[in-house]
């Protein structure tokens, strides 16, 4: 399963509003700090999740600061923004909770814990993806530097989240994580959206 290729006009509009780019960068750090978080803390039982998201979570922070002090460089405020719902569209779709797998903690791990790891790997090889298309087309020569410094850990991260993926589903998750990545691949590119890390440009 590949990610859909980022269209190129994204990646246009994107650099034409660098400071707003900047920003949501900042927010979506954060968030995926927030995210590993809240997964550790909703399964407390499953031994390998909270050691692995808690260093997860404080990769994604050490991020967030630098992107901090990037904005802070250059003078450009950190402020709210809307968030594009992209997160919030990929996990409305994932499956209710099901019975967990046989061995596993009761009311825990099923079918909607296989698809939220594979609705964040797709997340994280989708930020992965989006770094190395702005560091090609970039002329800022900090900027470049910057998403180089990050894309081995959002790699990382996305094949991290399919791993667990796949531990909970004791299977290959191969078919389940090709729908989600087609339905990824829609909200990614909805009309009119402003520009997001990961919305707009079409
Ligand atoms: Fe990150
Ligand atoms: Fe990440």
């Amino acid at each position: 399963m590949t990610l859909r290729p980022t269209d190129p006009r994204w990646v246009e509009a994107a650099l034409a509003e660098l400071p707003v780019l900047l920003v949501d960068h900042a927010h979506c750090e954060r968030r995926a700090a927030q995210t590993a978080l809240r997964h550790a803390a909703r399964w407390p039982e499953w031994p390998r999740l909270a050691q692995r998201l808690s260093r997860l979570a404080r990769e994604e922070l050490v991020h967030y600061e630098r992107v901090l002090a990037e904005l802070g460089h250059r003078g450009w405020p950190m402020i709210p923004l809307v968030a594009a719902q992209y997160g919030t569209l990929l996990f409305d779709a994932c499956r209710p909770a099901s019975a967990p797998a046989s061995g596993a903690p009761a009311g825990t791990l099923g079918d909607r814990t296989v698809d939220e790891m594979l609705v964040c790997s797709l997340i994280e090889a989708r930020s992965h993806e989006r770094f190395v298309c702005l560091k090609e087309r970039i002329d800022d020569a900090r900027l470049a530097d910057l998403y180089d410094d990050l894309l081995e850990a959002e790699a990382r991260h996305g094949d991290l989240y399919l791993e667990l993926a796949t531990e909970v589903a004791r299977g290959d998750v191969g078919p389940r994580r090709d729908e989600l990545a087609a339905h990824e691949a829609k909200v990614l590119t909805r009309i009119g959206q402003p520009i997001r890390m990961h919305a707009g440009g079409h």
